[in-house]
């Protein structure tokens, strides 16, 4: 039997308007542009205004993707969000969306992986595509991170920004494009060096964002170069074939450290760190968006996914766009 693959139909993405700068937030911690530009790459991020919740950005970034594929949401029979900034407890922010989108069939749950997120989503899609349980996805990640920085702690409130982007998922019978293959890790012993200090079951608050930036910095090179390893020898591709490396944006120091160990040359490597900063599940798609408008991803072009946040929850995915 043929094993059909999963293309990518579609994709798109939302900034909210509001830009914060690091001169804007040197004005209330002790902190400069010169550390975080140095420290970082970040220069500048987007925050959500007081009116917009995450749905709210997953929905503009899905009308988005829906239009790159001339597609509506009646042809729409999934929606995966990934998200850890839900608009609610409980609905789903995938169920917020569907509703947005004026959707009365199919299904729509969320997947928390942190920073990791829209990799793991794109899997969970995926493979229910494969499978034949429903025949075309819709796959958000969409995060207002600002929602829950300590902007007391100069040490993370720095680092993160607000965003979504999308991608459309559809079955195709040319084995050799979309979505090839993953690599998906967890080890939630880790979980003290990136948390929250808060959540329902245990203060009935949301927390704090707390990391051990230096120590998270060491896991996130090593174990991300090992899970793209590991994903290029299963799927027997040579590094050089790669056009474009999309990492998550945590960090432009993490972003060529990966690069320069798997001996990617700087010249392919996605980097939107400086005008987005980290937006946890939003980044590649956000990252994938603006190298499809500014032209270098094009179609057929072979690109490296990777992402690594809390949990650690870490993973690499190879897609034919
Ligand atoms: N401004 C000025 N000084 C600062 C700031 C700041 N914003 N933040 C920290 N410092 C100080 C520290 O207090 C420290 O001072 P000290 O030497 O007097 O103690 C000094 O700068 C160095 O601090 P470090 O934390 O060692 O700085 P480092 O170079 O490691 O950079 C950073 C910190 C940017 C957080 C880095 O460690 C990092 O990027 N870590 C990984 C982030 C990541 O990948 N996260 C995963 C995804 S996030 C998620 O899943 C939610």
């Amino acid at each position: 039997m043929t094993q059909s693959n999963c293309r990518v139909a579609g994709q798109g993405a939302y900034l909210p308007e509001r830009v914060l700068t690091n001169a804007d937030i040197s004005a209330f911690v002790d902190t400069s542009d010169e550390w975080i530009r140095a420290r970082t790459g970040i220069s500048e991020r987007r925050i959500a205004d007081d009116s917009q919740n995450t749905s709210d950005l997953g929905y503009e970034a899905a009308k988005i993707a829906l239009a790159d594929a001339g597609l509506d949401a009646d042809d729409i029979d999934l929606i995966v969000v990934a998200t850890t900034t839900p608009d609610l407890v409980f609905p789903a922010t995938a169920a917020l969306i569907q509703d947005r989108l004026g959707m009365r069939h199919g299904a729509a749950f969320d997947v928390q992986a942190v920073c990791s997120g829209f990799i793991y989503a794109l899997a969970v899609a995926d493979g229910l595509l494969k499978g034949g349980v429903f025949n075309r996805a819709l796959v958000i990640g969409a995060e207002t991170m600002s929602r829950i920085l300590d902007w007391e702690d100069r040490s993370t409130c720095v680092l993160f920004g607000d965003g979504a982007g999308a991608w459309i998922l559809e079955k195709t019978d040319d084995n050799a494009a979309g979505l090839l293959g993953y690599d998906l890790r967890c080890e939630g012993r880790f979980t003290p060096l990136l948390k929250t200090t808060g959540g329902v079951s245990s203060t009935r608050t949301s927390g704090y964002l707390r990391m051990e930036g230096p120590a998270v910095f060491k896991h996130a090179v090593t174990k991300i170069s090992n899970s793209m390893a590991r994903l290029l020898e299963r799927e027997e591709i040579e590094i050089d074939e790669i056009d474009w490396f999309v990492p998550h944006q945590a960090n432009q120091r993490i972003l060529e450290g990966v690069a320069d160990k798997l001996k990617i040359s700087r010249e392919k490597v996605v980097s939107t760190v400086a005008r987005h900063g980290n937006t946890s599940a939003a980044s590649v798609p956000l990252a994938f968006h603006q190298a499809v408008l500014d032209g270098r991803i094009q179609r057929g072009h072979l690109c490296l996914l990777e992402a690594l946040g809390g949990g650690l929850t870490w993973g690499s995915a190879l897609v034919r766009f």
